[in-house]
């Protein structure tokens, strides 16, 4: 049994019906947090829920949180039902058509912007304000970001845009926290085997495909395994060294930018 380095605490886990968000949660479960995950994909969630229901404290709620009242009800029923937020993991996202700037839709920036950027910005605030209500605070927040976040050759303009801006409010979060008890972390990933890429059935723009493509095969880094991604998330948590750590992005890429940065 791994060590229950979460007990007492609840954790919100945005995209917690598939691929890394469902791994996040399952370690959050297995380290002893009330956990709650929301997705938009109503099937995913209920087989999620009826997955991880037996490992621990878990409420699967369906929420589109690129609705601003949808995260608010989210929030208003994580509180009923465990009191306070201790950790939150801005894990939702979306993956754009790897489209360059002159061939990209607004509605498609927009959309991508919309769950990549400004829900993390609306979650980050209500956590903070509750973590900040606590008789002594000591909260964090984990923001999944990419390569994306770092490069400019890894996704179209969209995705790329909305990771480094992610980066950004990691960093502001960290700066104007971090003496007041709330570390705030991006991860910064490398490519895992999730449904990520359901989103190229609707198309692709193939001169970014084989951009990334190109760099991506010259380094032949294997995909990052989900279960030691989560591992890893737990212990950036509460785990030995975490309270020393805040505004990093750590990259976790199987080595993929130490080489092409
Ligand atoms: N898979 C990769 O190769 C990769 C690489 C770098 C970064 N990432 C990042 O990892 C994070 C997790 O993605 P993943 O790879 O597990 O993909 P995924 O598609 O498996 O999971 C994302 C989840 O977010 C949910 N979601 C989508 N829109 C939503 C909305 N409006 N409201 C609530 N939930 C919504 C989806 O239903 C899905 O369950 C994302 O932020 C992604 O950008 C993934």
């Amino acid at each position: 049994m791994s060590e229950q380095i979460l007990a007492g605490k609840t954790c919100l886990v945005t995209g917690g019906a598939g691929g890394l968000g469902k791994a996040i949660a399952t370690h959050f479960l297995g380290a002893g947090a009330n956990v709650v995950i929301c997705d938009i994909n109503e099937e995913r969630l209920q087989e999620a829920s009826a997955e991880l229901s037996s490992k621990g404290p878990l409420r699967a709620i369906k929420a589109d949180i690129t609705k601003v009242e949808e995260v608010q009800s989210l929030f208003d029923e994580l509180i009923r039902e465990f009191g306070k937020i201790d950790v939150l993991v801005n894990n939702a996202g979306i993956m754009d058509h790897f489209a360059p700037v002159g061939d990209l839709d607004v509605e498609q920036w927009e959309r991508v912007m919309a769950l990549n950027l400004t829900a993390p910005m609306i979650l980050s605030k209500m956590a903070v304000r509750n973590m900040l209500e606590q008789p002594k605070p000591d909260g964090r927040i984990i923001n999944i970001v990419s390569v994306a976040g770092r490069a400019g050759w890894a996704a179209g303009a969209a995705y790329t845009a909305s990771k480094h801006g992610l980066v950004g409010l990691t960093k502001n979060t960290a700066a104007f926290y971090g003496n007041k008890g709330i570390r705030c972390n991006a991860m910064m990933m490398g490519a895992m085997n999730t449904n990520i890429a359901d989103v190229f059935k609707t198309g692709m723009h193939m001169e970014g495909y084989k951009k990334m493509n190109s760099v991506y095969e010259s380094i032949q880094a294997p995909p990052c395994d989900l279960d030691e991604v989560a591992g890893f998330c737990v212990n950036l948590t509460y785990g030995k060294g975490a309270s020393v750590i805040n505004g990093a992005c750590i990259a976790i890429d199987n080595g993929w930018t130490c080489v092409v940065g």
